[in-house]
């Protein structure tokens, strides 16, 4: 029986992909998608997300939701990794399905409010619509089974020293979500590094089965726009030559099935000042001194690191079969 899930995003490049595994898998149920500003502006993250569902061949209600941070300070977005567009220049046709009337903050918490029982959710970016809708409604963190969150990193961040692009783009929105009782996974940047590699046999598998299946279409023109990106900005090769490590199909894959990743439970908080860490997820990996976790304030699960194989063979099982 597949799971009821809503999905937060902000449509570049590793987002689609991501939405790509969740509208293919025979795991999740998506009820919907609710875009945020991020990567790029709301308006192209919502024409991206509408080129993704006429790719997938699943046709879900897509809905418009912040279109800005809580405290619209944080002005950069991402555009120099995925393209002005958010999806590299990839000349995807335009989109044929229309954006729902409804306010992707208003869907979500009826949607939840009203579910049967508890339903999962997974956000790919900034967590502003999370935190608005657990500020509109908190009843709704009772009846969310897990919210696997595209956020943080413990080792290391990208939009600066310390701090995710996620979390950077709006700090105060992600204090809200995690200082709140939700059930939540992290997936960090971590995984990058540690086992979340599609490697370029992979990536030829995908393309060999664009003709019959779209959606496998669009995710070879992605990954291989995401390669040849590499070398055109001139960024340092860290993967083996041709391989791709979207962070948020790795946050999709921990979704459809956490066997996948090795996960620890920690503390987690969010930094919104700090001169050099403003958006750093502060992980309490202490030993010896750790504090007490706070009455109602539950561990969070951290992702450190996916299996390789079981990874791309989800993957490429979703995608292929
Ligand atoms: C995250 O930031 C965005 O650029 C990506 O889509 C991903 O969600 C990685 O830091
Ligand atoms: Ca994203």
């Amino acid at each position: 029986m597949p799971r009821n899930i809503i999905i937060d995003c902000d449509t570049g490049m590793d987002d689609a992909v991501a939405l790509l595994l969740a509208l293919r898998s025979t795991e999740l149920n998506v009820l919907g998608i609710t875009c945020v500003n991020g990567n790029v502006r709301l308006e192209r993250v919502v024409i991206n997300t509408l080129k993704v569902i006429d790719h997938a061949k699943n046709p879900v209600p897509v809905f418009a939701g912040a279109e800005s941070s809580l405290i619209p300070d944080y002005s950069e977005d991402a555009a120099r990794v995925h393209g002005t567009d958010g999806l590299g220049g990839i000349p995807f046709p335009d989109p044929k399905h229309k954006v729902s009337k409804e306010h992707a903050v208003d869907f979500i918490v009826r949607t939840i409010i009203e579910a049967d029982s508890p339903i999962d959710w997974i956000t790919l970016g900034p967590l502003t619509n999370a935190a608005l809708a657990i500020r509109r409604e908190p009843r709704i963190c009772k009846n969310v089974r897990m919210l696997t969150m595209m956020a943080g990193g413990v080792h290391s961040g990208n939009a600066r020293y310390m701090s995710e692009f996620n979390v950077f783009a709006d700090p105060e929105a992600a204090r809200i979500v995690f200082d709140s009782p939700i059930e939540k996974t992290m997936v960090p940047l971590d995984p990058l590094f540690n086992g979340g590699h599609l490697n370029k046999e992979d990536i030829a598998q995908i393309r060999s089965a664009s003709a019959e299946k779209p959606w496998c279409d669009m995710a070879a023109r992605i990954f291989e726009r995401t390669v040849r990106l590499t070398h055109e900005l001139g960024r340092p090769q860290v993967l083996d030559e041709g391989a791709v490590s979207p962070p948020d199909l790795h946050a999709m894959a921990i979704a459809i099935d956490p066997n996948i990743g090795t996960i620890e439970d920690y503390q987690v908080f969010i930094e919104t000042r700090g001169e050099y860490t403003c958006g750093m997820t502060v992980v309490d990996r202490r030993r010896y001194d750790r504090v007490k976790p706070q009455k109602d304030r539950k561990d969070v699960h951290v992702v450190m690191a996916v299996g390789q194989k079981k990874y791309s063979d989800l993957v490429l099982k979703t995608w292929l079969s």
